[in-house]
């Protein structure tokens, strides 16, 4: 038997052991569905996070979500309401992030390979473009000057330093992402001489670091480059966005982020700094920490099946809605998510099963050799931390199977 990732806090069943989701009985949110698989996304946790973040952060520190990690509409309305700002990456997302209620001067658009068309459609907005490059603010200051609009523009710096144990790095060397960080001055000072509206700094390090110590030692890091910076260029950046980094347990043995420490080291950072960044405020720019666990991806077992020995459970779901959570196409190591019977939530495993997906390719495997009470066909398998990198992140047009239902309860 293999071991799974750490189901998440905050799931209990109801007395007949049916997992509740958002207080209401998974079976009966895929009735209500009209069909599996299901993502259900639960309100009430997204709230409880963003306070919590809100709870272990200085008060300065403004809450901004990346929408990349879960861009559902209704999601992203309720998002509006409990964060300070969106980050998006692209001129749909810009869209959708338009759509949800949240105000223009609220959402900054990072990513490289902005075509005109994206730059445009967030000058006129009045959103931020976070610029990767002085020949995107270059043409972010042409398209400012024809339309006769002051656009909005912040630097990304590519820094020279990464988050150590990110399981994605950012910064640190060549990278397409930002401005490399000596460079970063001279831009600055041509967008001011402009007459650009100069929002600061966008630096973002890495993603999916579970070690507060290291997330914290690298937002050490960042504030003292925007300080450097800062002083190089001679003016205060409105903003400095720090990034975000804080990941989730995806995986046995990984341990959920300590806030707190975060929290409380980034309040001894901001204490430091320096005059340059006197005037300044900062931010923080989450995806996955804040959705990943409010999710859940409900899939129904088709059959049930025996070969060599092996048992399977056969799924309606698949790595067409849960890409990462099948390894990605073939990880090195593949590892198992957090996973249980929907219908059996908290009993002992009384089998070894592997539960794979409905796609014909040995990598649709879900759950590899986990222990888990006995299920049936027709019964359903919760697979957890589904609500970050899902339905959007995964190829949902493979073989044919179509996209998942989405659900916020
Ligand atoms: C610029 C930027 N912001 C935010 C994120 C979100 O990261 P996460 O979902 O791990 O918080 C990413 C992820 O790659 C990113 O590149």
């Amino acid at each position: 038997m293999k071991p799974h990732g750490p189901i998440p806090p905050g799931f209990a069943a109801d007395a007949d052991g049916m997992l509740r989701i958002g207080g209401r009985r998974a079976d009966a949110l895929a009735e209500a569905a009209g069909d599996t698989p299901l993502f259900v996304y639960d309100r009430a946790m997204l709230t409880a996070r963003a306070a919590e973040w809100r709870a272990a952060m200085p008060r300065e520190v403004q809450l901004h979500y990346a929408m990349k990690a879960n861009p559902f509409a209704p999601l992203l309305a309720h998002m509006a309401t409990i964060v300070d700002g969106f980050d998006v990456a692209s001129g749909g997302e810009l869209a959708l992030a338009l759509a949800s209620g949240m105000a223009a001067e609220h959402i900054s658009f990072a990513g490289p390979g902005k075509r005109d068309r994206e730059l445009e459609a967030a000058i006129v907005a009045g959103a931020t473009l976070n610029l990767e490059s002085a020949g995107e603010g270059a043409r972010a200051l042409a398209i400012a000057d024809r339309i006769g609009t002051r656009p909005r523009l912040a630097v990304r710096v590519n820094p020279d330093f990464d988050l150590k144990g990110s399981g994605m790095k950012m910064g640190g060397g060549a990278k397409p992402f930002g401005v490399d960080a000596d460079a970063v001055p001279a831009l600055v000072r041509t967008l001011i001489d402009a007459g650009a509206d100069w929002r600061g700094f966008h630096i973002f390090a890495g993603s999916q670091a579970l070690d507060a110590d290291a997330i914290a030692d690298t937002q050490a890091q960042t504030v003292a480059l925007a300080a450097r910076l800062a002083e190089a260029v001679g003016a205060a950046p409105p903003l400095v966005n720090l990034g975000g980094g804080m990941g989730v347990p995806y995986f046995p043995g990984d341990r959920a982020v300590d806030a707190a420490t975060v929290g409380a080291r980034l309040a001894e950072t901001l204490g430091a700094r320096g005059a340059a960044l006197a005037e300044s405020g900062f931010a923080m720019e989450l995806g996955r920490w804040l959705v990943a666990e409010a999710g859940v991806y409900l899939m129904r077992v088709v059959d049930r099946k025996v070969s060599h020995g092996e048992t399977f459970l056969v799924t309606d779901g698949g790595l067409h809605h849960q890409l990462a959570a099948s390894g990605n196409f073939g990880t090195v190591i593949r590892r198992n998510y957090p996973i249980a019977v929907a219908g059996r939530f908290g009993r002992e495993a009384d089998e070894t099963v592997s539960v794979v997906g409905c796609l014909c390719t040995p990598l649709d495997r879900l759950g590899d050799q986990v222990g888990l009470p006995r299920a049936d066909v027709g019964d359903l398998v919760a697979l957890f931390q589904a609500g970050a990198y899902g339905a959007s992140a995964s190829p949902a047009a493979f073989l044919g199977q179509g996209p998942a239902r989405e659900m916020l309860v």
